[in-house]
């Protein structure tokens, strides 16, 4: 046992999940459409913006996830970014489920993938590369076409549990900004 007053080496499972539900995170909702033409997704927050030149972004599903399966059969997913309102659309695509999208309404992305109807915005991706990442996939996706911005708050997940903003605009962070990818800056291109 290696205990110091700074932390332990030796921690369980639980303990590990605790330290990172500390981490504050948005949720998206990962989407295909599969071989019968039937929209499946999964609730994700291991999304992130990964480069800006190329445009890449990453997400992280668990290697039994019924949804990651059909993405690597199509190669192509949609992002969407889930908004406050959106926690039941979230509950949906957290739970295993046979016709998630039953009860959604969405819209086709130019690839003719499922765009959630109300989300903050959305991408659609090419799968570049896959990497391992113990119990999930690294999943490596180009940007190929961007959906419109919505003026609304985020939803967040925070330990476990949701959290929402009290206001949708924040104060800049004082840093580098022209180096962050993703700084909103002045760019009003939609
Ligand atoms: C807020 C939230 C975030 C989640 N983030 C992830 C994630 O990053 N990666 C993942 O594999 N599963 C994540 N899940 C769990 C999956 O959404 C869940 O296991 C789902 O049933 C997988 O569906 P599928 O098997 O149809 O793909 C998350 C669930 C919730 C509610």
């Amino acid at each position: 046992m290696s205990h110091s007053p700074y932390g332990t080496s030796d921690f369980t499972s639980r303990q590990f999940r605790t330290a990172m539900g500390q981490f504050c995170t948005g949720v998206t909702v990962i989407s295909t459409i599969n071989g019968d033409g039937a929209p499946v997704g999964f609730a994700c927050q291991s999304f992130a913006a990964l480069s800006l030149d190329p445009p890449l972004v990453l997400f992280c599903p668990m290697k039994t996830s019924r949804s990651w399966k059909v993405i690597e059969e199509t190669g192509k997913f949609v992002v969407n970014v889930l908004a406050n309102r959106q926690q039941e659309v979230s509950a949906t695509f957290g739970a295993p489920g046979d016709d998630k999208f039953a009860s959604i309404t969405w819209d086709q992305s130019p690839a003719g993938l499922p765009v959630i109807r109300h989300c903050l915005t959305w991408v659609e991706c090419d799968v570049e590369r896959v990497e391992d990442g113990g119990d999930h996939h690294i999943v490596i996706g180009r940007a190929r076409t961007l959906g419109e911005v919505l003026q609304d708050k985020p939803l967040l997940f925070y330990r476990g549990g949701y959290l929402s903003t009290e206001h949708p605009r924040v104060h800049p962070a004082d840093a580098e900004l022209e180096e962050f990818l993703t700084w909103n800056g002045t760019d009003t291109w939609l």
